[in-house]
């Protein structure tokens, strides 16, 4: 194998170990995936100001994300089903996030539970909550977070509905994977990942195990999930989270400006403007082009996060000048991860980190918390 230069590297080795299937389902996005592309295109329209002359020789990528510390301004986004990728992949992703000084968000469709990852990782990890119609297991979820000790809620709001994945259909992606000839063909040309998979012990959806009393197989659990996501989700929802979670909240699909005044309204601590990685509607601007929208609006009263598209430390630097506090990535440490596990991990985040902190010097900024608007020369 070449050496891991960039992030794509990572996505081409984790192309090569999973099953078509589940590649297709981390790397696509819905409809014509034209929000997906956008995501990452447009990151290359906003252009960095080269500045010399400054003494750079020290430099600092240090900050803080809604009240953590953190090593870099770069958290590891939600993702249902880690743990398909790689065996336990949630623990493996929570511990390279550790090991690196940034935050690890576990989604509520993760494989690992909340208290696996309290158990192996420890508690300082974030929790991303889903609005279930089950209101009194939603509230368990929560009470389960803040008893591990999570310090932060991410509450996802932008799966009122689910976007079509032409992908996913074409593929038959079913949970738990369906096993038919070409699955099985599929999953034959991948015997590392299979055997790694067969052997894990923890192959459900951890959180979900104890949501009703019915049938807790995979395949019962995706279905009680399925009937559960709430189109009738309202902000009135938002403000009854907001008065159960002791610790800081943070809104994740936020877009419109007008949301986000709502957010910040109702006391959330925090915005992640997102298109959920252009994997719900597909028809929408990318998350770089909607950042100043929303920092323009409510950027005095409340941290504003960015995820969707951040493929190296430029765009990480490119977001911070355009007023995020942070952002996410999602997929890229995904591909690590089902590239080789924990290591892939790591080596995401630390060439996230080498670009950043290469980008500064150029940029002629030592503290990555005095990165403002005058790094950005302006947009194409
Ligand atoms: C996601 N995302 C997501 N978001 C969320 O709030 N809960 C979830 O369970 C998931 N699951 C999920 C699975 C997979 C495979 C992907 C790729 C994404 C969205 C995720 O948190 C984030 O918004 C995007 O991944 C950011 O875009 P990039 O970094 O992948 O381009």
């Amino acid at each position: 194998m070449n050496a891991i230069a960039c992030i794509d590297d990572l996505r081409r080795v984790a192309r090569s170990r999973l099953p078509r299937v589940l590649y297709d389902y981390v790397h696509g996005g819905s409809w014509t995936e034209s929000a997906c592309r956008a995501n990452v295109e447009d990151f290359r329209d906003v252009l960095l100001l080269q500045r010399v002359g400054r003494d750079v020789s020290s430099r600092s990528t240090r900050t803080r994300m809604l009240g953590q510390d953190a090593s870099m301004p770069v958290a590891l986004a939600p993702a249902g089903l880690t743990g398909l990728l790689y065996p336990d992949g949630e623990i493996a992703a929570a511990r390279a996030a550790r090991g690196m000084g940034v935050p690890f968000t576990l989604s509520t469709m993760s494989i690992c539970s909340i208290e696996d990852i309290a158990r192996h990782v420890g508690g300082d990890f974030w929790f991303q909550l889903y609005v279930m119609r089950d209101r009194a297991f939603v509230r368990r979820l929560v009470d389960r977070a803040r008893d591990a000790g999570c310090p932060v809620l991410v509450l996802t709001l932008d799966l009122q509905a689910q976007g079509i994945r032409y992908r996913d259909l074409h593929n038959r992606l079913s949970v738990p994977l369906r096993i038919t000839p070409s699955t099985l063909w599929d999953m034959a040309t991948r015997p590392r990942w299979a055997m790694r998979l067969l052997r894990a012990r923890r192959r459900r959806f951890g959180n979900l195990l104890d949501a009703h009393e019915g049938d807790t197989s995979m395949r019962g659990l995706a279905a009680w999930t399925q009937a559960q996501f709430d189109p009738t989700l309202s902000w009135e929802d938002v403000a009854w989270i907001r008065d159960l979670w002791p610790g800081k909240l943070v809104l994740k699909g936020i877009t419109d400006p007008a949301d986000a005044r709502q957010a910040a309204h109702l006391g959330a601590d925090g915005v992640i403007v997102s298109n959920h990685g252009g994997r719900q509607l597909d028809a929408v601007p990318s998350s770089i082009r909607m950042l100043e929208h929303v920092v323009g609006e409510v950027g005095s009263q409340l941290e504003v996060h960015l995820d969707g598209g951040v493929r190296d430390g430029q765009d990480v630097v490119r977001a911070l000048g355009l007023g995020a506090k942070g952002v996410f990535v999602g997929r890229p440490y995904l591909y690590g991860l089902a590239a080789t596990g924990e290591d892939g991990v790591r080596q995401c985040l630390e060439l996230l980190r080498r670009d950043m902190d290469l980008v500064m010097a150029f940029c002629g900024v030592c503290d990555v918390t005095e990165i403002d608007r005058r790094v950005i020369f302006g947009t194409r």
